[in-house]
């Protein structure tokens, strides 16, 4: 049963300078406890999509074209009310940095309190005991103690507990992950995924894993899609197209993790184009070691062969 589906979806940034095209038509499903996960470069529209999906995208940014179907319902239709019912209750989200959505002079067990207040009018008291296991169940020492601590009191890594203690407060059905250890030390890092890892177990939810280690995501995802300049290039099962990339930006991309320390961004010859400008055709083309003639000419479309979905010109659609 698919849980989210995402169909042509634009979020475009409208700038004096011009209209940024972030998400540029995007298409994607998300099953029931699968974790999906998003890789590409930065700037290539990954935080973007996620908070579209959420409806977070605040002006110049506007969703211009598509739909975000989950559990029947199109997202992009519902009122800010509706949005917000379903906001931390149905679909939670993690962000990268987690300072940025802790309020600093408020103790951070009530901040977990709030949800619970929010969705069921529970009394912030009242809940208390809930936060406490919640904080349990994420590994934070001393739970009872740490409800009553400031955010600055805590490391990088126990607020990060703290904010995914909140994604799973209300045992949402999709949990949304934008980079969520990219801000942390290595170690931390891996006690974090395993966390979210546990969570996802238990709470037989789906997941959008969002981040630019691919090798961490071809350990815990069941499918991969990546993301260039706005568009997907290549989605399928993470094991499929981890041994065997179709696209050459996938190439690239799983390549280069080969050469470079893992807590360091890919990189790949060239710079990312502008989303104001596209380059014509394949927006690709002016980086690809195999590129042809057609390739600055027509845009390629996403076509399905060897059981995932690529664009790119190399490869004719399947019978
Ligand atoms: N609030 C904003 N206003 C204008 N442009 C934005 C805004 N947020 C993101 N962008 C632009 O949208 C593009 C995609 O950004 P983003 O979604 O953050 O990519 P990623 O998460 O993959 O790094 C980038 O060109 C970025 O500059
Ligand atoms: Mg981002």
């Amino acid at each position: 049963m698919k849980i989210l589906e995402v169909r042509n979806l634009k979020v475009y940034y409208f700038l004096h300078r011009g209209i940024v095209k972030a998400v540029d038509g995007v298409s994607f499903s998300v099953e029931e406890g699968e974790i999906l996960g998003i890789a590409g470069e930065s700037g290539s529209g990954k935080s973007t999509l996620a908070h579209s999906i959420l409806r977070l995208i605040k002006p110049p940014g506007e969703i211009v074209e598509g739909e975000i179907i989950f559990q029947g319902k199109d997202l992009t239709k519902l009122s800010e009310d509706e949005m917000r019912e379903i906001r931390g209750r149905d679909i939670s989200m993690v962000f990268q940095d987690p300072n940025t959505y802790l309020n600093p002079i408020m103790k951070v067990g009530l901040q977990v309190a709030e949800v619970y207040e929010a969705h069921q009018n529970a009394k912030i008291e009242t809940v208390l005991d809930k936060v406490v296991n919640l904080f349990k169940k994420v590994k934070i020492t001393d739970p009872e103690k740490r409800i009553y601590s400031y955010p600055h009191e805590l490391s990088g890594g126990m607020k990060q507990r703290a904010l995914i203690s909140m994604a799973v407060a209300l045992k949402p059905k999709l949990i949304i992950l934008d980079e969520p250890t990219s801000a942390l030390d290595v170690t931390i890092q891996l006690e974090i995924v395993n966390l979210l890892k546990e969570m996802k177990e238990e709470l037989n939810a789906s997941m959008i894993f969002i981040s630019h280690d691919l090798e961490l995501l071809s350990e815990i995802t069941d499918k991969l899609m990546i993301m260039y300049a706005g568009k997907v290039v290549e989605y399928g099962s993470t094991k499929e197209v981890f041994n065997n990339p179709k696209h050459p930006y996938t190439e690239a991309l799983i390549n280069s993790i080969k050469y470079i320390r893992k807590d360091t961004l890919p990189t790949i010859e060239g710079e990312p184009p502008s989303l104001i400008n596209p380059p014509n055709g394949c927006r690709f083309h002016p980086r690809c070691p195999k590129k042809f003639d057609i390739c600055d000419k027509t845009e390629p479309s996403l076509i399905t062969i060897d059981g995932r979905k690529v664009s790119c010109h190399l490869y004719g659609e399947e019978e």
